[in-house]
């Protein structure tokens, strides 16, 4: 075949477009499909997150993302409803069941075993919140700050439920009333929590504060000093088969329910406004 028998080539942007539907579609330089993403982090499949997308729940950067929307993942904010998703790489959640002995502080001056030691070291997580040493049950550890930040902060008020064993029993209704309407400790007067006592001596006392050593410190002020504290719930998230001492990773829906279980009115305080969904933001951390 001689040169002038060459079909012509076809026209730049033919090529361009050729190049752009050979490339794998997901892959492309320009970031990852904003549906695939969300999928990733557990909100349902991806028809799911692109109808949360065209109804105009998903922001990135601050921006209303559209059908289409590319992210960079590792630096763009993503909010659903307002709350931030957890979309960077290399972040993990667990939930521990802590045993009595245990201290929930990253490193111990004592050098009592910390929670940090019952969970894989790499990469490096922290607890989310305490628990007394003695105290029981249920703590999730985590390298993600935004999280950790929206589970403790007293301002989104996450539930946590407790089971405590006192003593003397029963507990009359009087002081029943007491720990259900607010105790007077000496940092202030506690706010509503529910309380029920399933079999004598046993309370269930669910609290959305986390003050230091709150409901030791309630029973006690009401004559029920506690004799044995467990965490038994920290928002959405319980698992009565996870024995002392054992550990699991959250699954992306876990994570995304407890995301839903801060409200998403009081946070976004610093949202940034940059460019457009396309452009890489390069968001401070
Ligand atoms: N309240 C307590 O008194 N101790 C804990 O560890 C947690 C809540």
């Amino acid at each position: 075949m001689t040169d002038h028998q060459q079909p012509p080539e076809p026209p730049l942007w033919e090529q361009w477009a050729a190049e752009g539907a050979s490339a794998d579609p997901e892959e492309r330089s320009d970031g990852e499909r904003l549906q695939k993403v969300l999928a990733q982090t557990g909100y349902g499949s991806r028809r799911v997150c692109e109808e949360l997308i065209a109804a105009g729940r998903v922001r990135v950067n601050g921006e209303v993302a559209v059908l289409g929307s590319r992210i960079d993942a590792e630096n763009d904010l993503v909010e659903v409803d307002g709350r931030p998703v957890p979309v960077r790489s290399g972040l993990v959640y667990y939930l521990l069941n802590k045993p009595a002995g245990v201290v929930s502080t990253a490193k111990d001056t004592h050098d009592r075993p910390t929670v940090v030691d019952l969970v894989p070291t790499e990469p490096r997580v922290y607890p989310v919140g305490r628990l007394d040493a003695e105290t029981e049950g249920l703590i999730i550890l985590t390298n993600d700050g935004e999280l950790t930040n929206r589970l403790t902060h007293p301002k989104y008020g996450v539930e946590k439920e407790y089971l405590a064993t006192v003593e003397p029993t029963p507990v009359y209704p009087r002081a029943m009333r007491t720990l259900r309407d607010g105790v007077e400790l000496d940092d202030g007067v506690t706010s509503p929590a529910k309380v029920s006592q399933p079999e004598p001596g046993l309370l269930r006392i669910t609290i959305h504060e986390g003050r230091n050593r709150q409901v030791r410190r309630m029973c006690e002020t009401v004559g029920h000093p506690v004799q044995r504290l467990v965490r038994v719930r920290i928002g959405p998230i319980s698992d009565r088969r996870l024995r002392p001492g054992e550990w699991r990773p959250l699954d992306p829906g876990e994570v995304r329910q407890l995301i839903d279980a801060t409200p998403s009115e009081v946070i976004s305080p610093d949202v940034p406004k940059r460019g457009n969904l396309t452009s890489r933001s390069s968001r401070p951390r």
